[in-house]
């Protein structure tokens, strides 16, 4: 079913529609601080299920359900360790998802079988103002279509999405730029399964110890979507290590006609001086900030885009090269 896309900010008007939406089962894309969202009302199996169906998300890769407080999400579970609630207080809201026992409270299509919950209370005002209109817990996976690079701006939600969902709520571009981390809160202590942008450090610093999850050979992963290829930009890519590297990458594909762009951080570009280069910046933060929409603008005017893995390491670095890692097609699992 083809339908108008319309993009609209979060007026009153905005708002009321998205909340309309909601309330019939359809999925609206909203803003939060990490990437958009593509959200459904999560007490609806057939809302739930539609999200799976838009993405072409495979049916075992579960999702995150958002509120807009505390409050609502201590009402999803059913108690927590001590540690989890001093970490609730010291980052939400904000990009971090914890995932408790489930209580099946929400739909069943939400956790794809598992026996946990993944909850998250997003930051940024447009998300506030949402979920505060709609009222409802709401699922919502990354607002791509399943493997594509997140979306972080209203504009790339509609070229993933254009004619398939109504409504794109925009709230301008997303200051944090990779999704949340994704922390395990069902053990005596809390295990990131999915780093981002509140760090393994930031979070031991409140709960005194936390580990981050690294799949065994051949286990089945605790966070199913780190086992899938994702985050790729639609041309061919290929990963290199050095300035010289990519530098002979380029000249080759520049040969046979095609047209070579380079994806580094900074210091990498200061070498590149006449050479087509998307620079991601210094600091991890500028390069979680700015990961996905190079990697979008890469795939747009380039044949072969060139990565050349960054040396900056800690803190979210390491959910970055996790994210930079993967749309190349390795698996960097940090
Ligand atoms: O920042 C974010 O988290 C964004 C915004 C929209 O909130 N959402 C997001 O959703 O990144 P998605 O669906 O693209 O990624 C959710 C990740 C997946 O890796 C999934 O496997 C994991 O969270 N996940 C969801 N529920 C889980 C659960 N109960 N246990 C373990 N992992 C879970
Ligand atoms: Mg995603």
């Amino acid at each position: 079913m083809t339908m108008e896309t319309q993009i609209v900010g979060c007026s009153k008007d905005g708002l009321s529609r998205a909340k309309k939406y909601i309330e019939e089962g359809e999925a609206v894309a909203f803003h939060t601080e990490t990437v958009y969202g593509l959200g459904a009302n999560a007490f609806s199996d057939e809302a739930v299920l539609k999200i799976f169906a838009l993405k072409g998300r495979p049916a075992d890769n579960p999702l995150i359900v958002h509120v807009h407080r505390d409050y609502e999400l201590s009402r999803l579970i059913d108690g927590e360790p001590s540690y989890a609630a001093a970490l609730r207080k010291a980052f939400l809201p904000g990009p971090l998802t914890m995932v408790y026992p489930s209580t099946g409270k929400v739909s069943k299509y939400v956790s794809c079988g598992l026996d946990t919950l993944a909850v998250r209370v997003p930051s940024s005002p447009a998300a506030q103002a949402f979920l505060r209109e709609v009222d409802l817990p709401v699922a919502a996976p990354s607002a791509n279509l399943s493997k594509h690079v997140s979306p972080v701006t209203a504009r790339h939600v509609f070229d993933d999405f254009n004619g398939k969902i109504s409504l794109i709520l925009d709230g301008g571009a997303c200051s944090g730029g990779i999704e949340s981390t994704v922390l395990d809160c069902t053990g005596k202590i809390p295990q990131i399964l999915r780093e981002g942008l509140v760090t393994r450090e930031m979070i031991a610093a409140v709960a005194g110890d936390c580990l981050v999850y690294k799949r065994k050979e051949g286990e089945k992963p605790k966070s199913p979507g780190m086992a899938y290829k994702h985050y790729a930009p639609r041309c061919k890519t290929a990963y290199c290590h050095s300035a010289a590297e990519a530098k002979a990458l380029y000249a080759k594909e520049s040969e046979q006609n095609g047209k070579p762009c380079i994806l580094c951080e900074s210091k990498a570009a200061a070498e590149l001086a006449g050479y087509d280069v998307l620079d991601l910046g210094g600091t991890g933060e500028a390069m979680a900030q700015r990961l996905y929409a190079l990697l979008r603008e890469g795939e747009r005017r380039c044949t072969l885009l060139i990565g050349i893995e960054p040396t900056l390491r800690g803190g979210v670095m390491q959910g970055v090269l996790n994210r930079f890692t993967r749309a190349f097609g390795g698996n960097y699992e940090a």
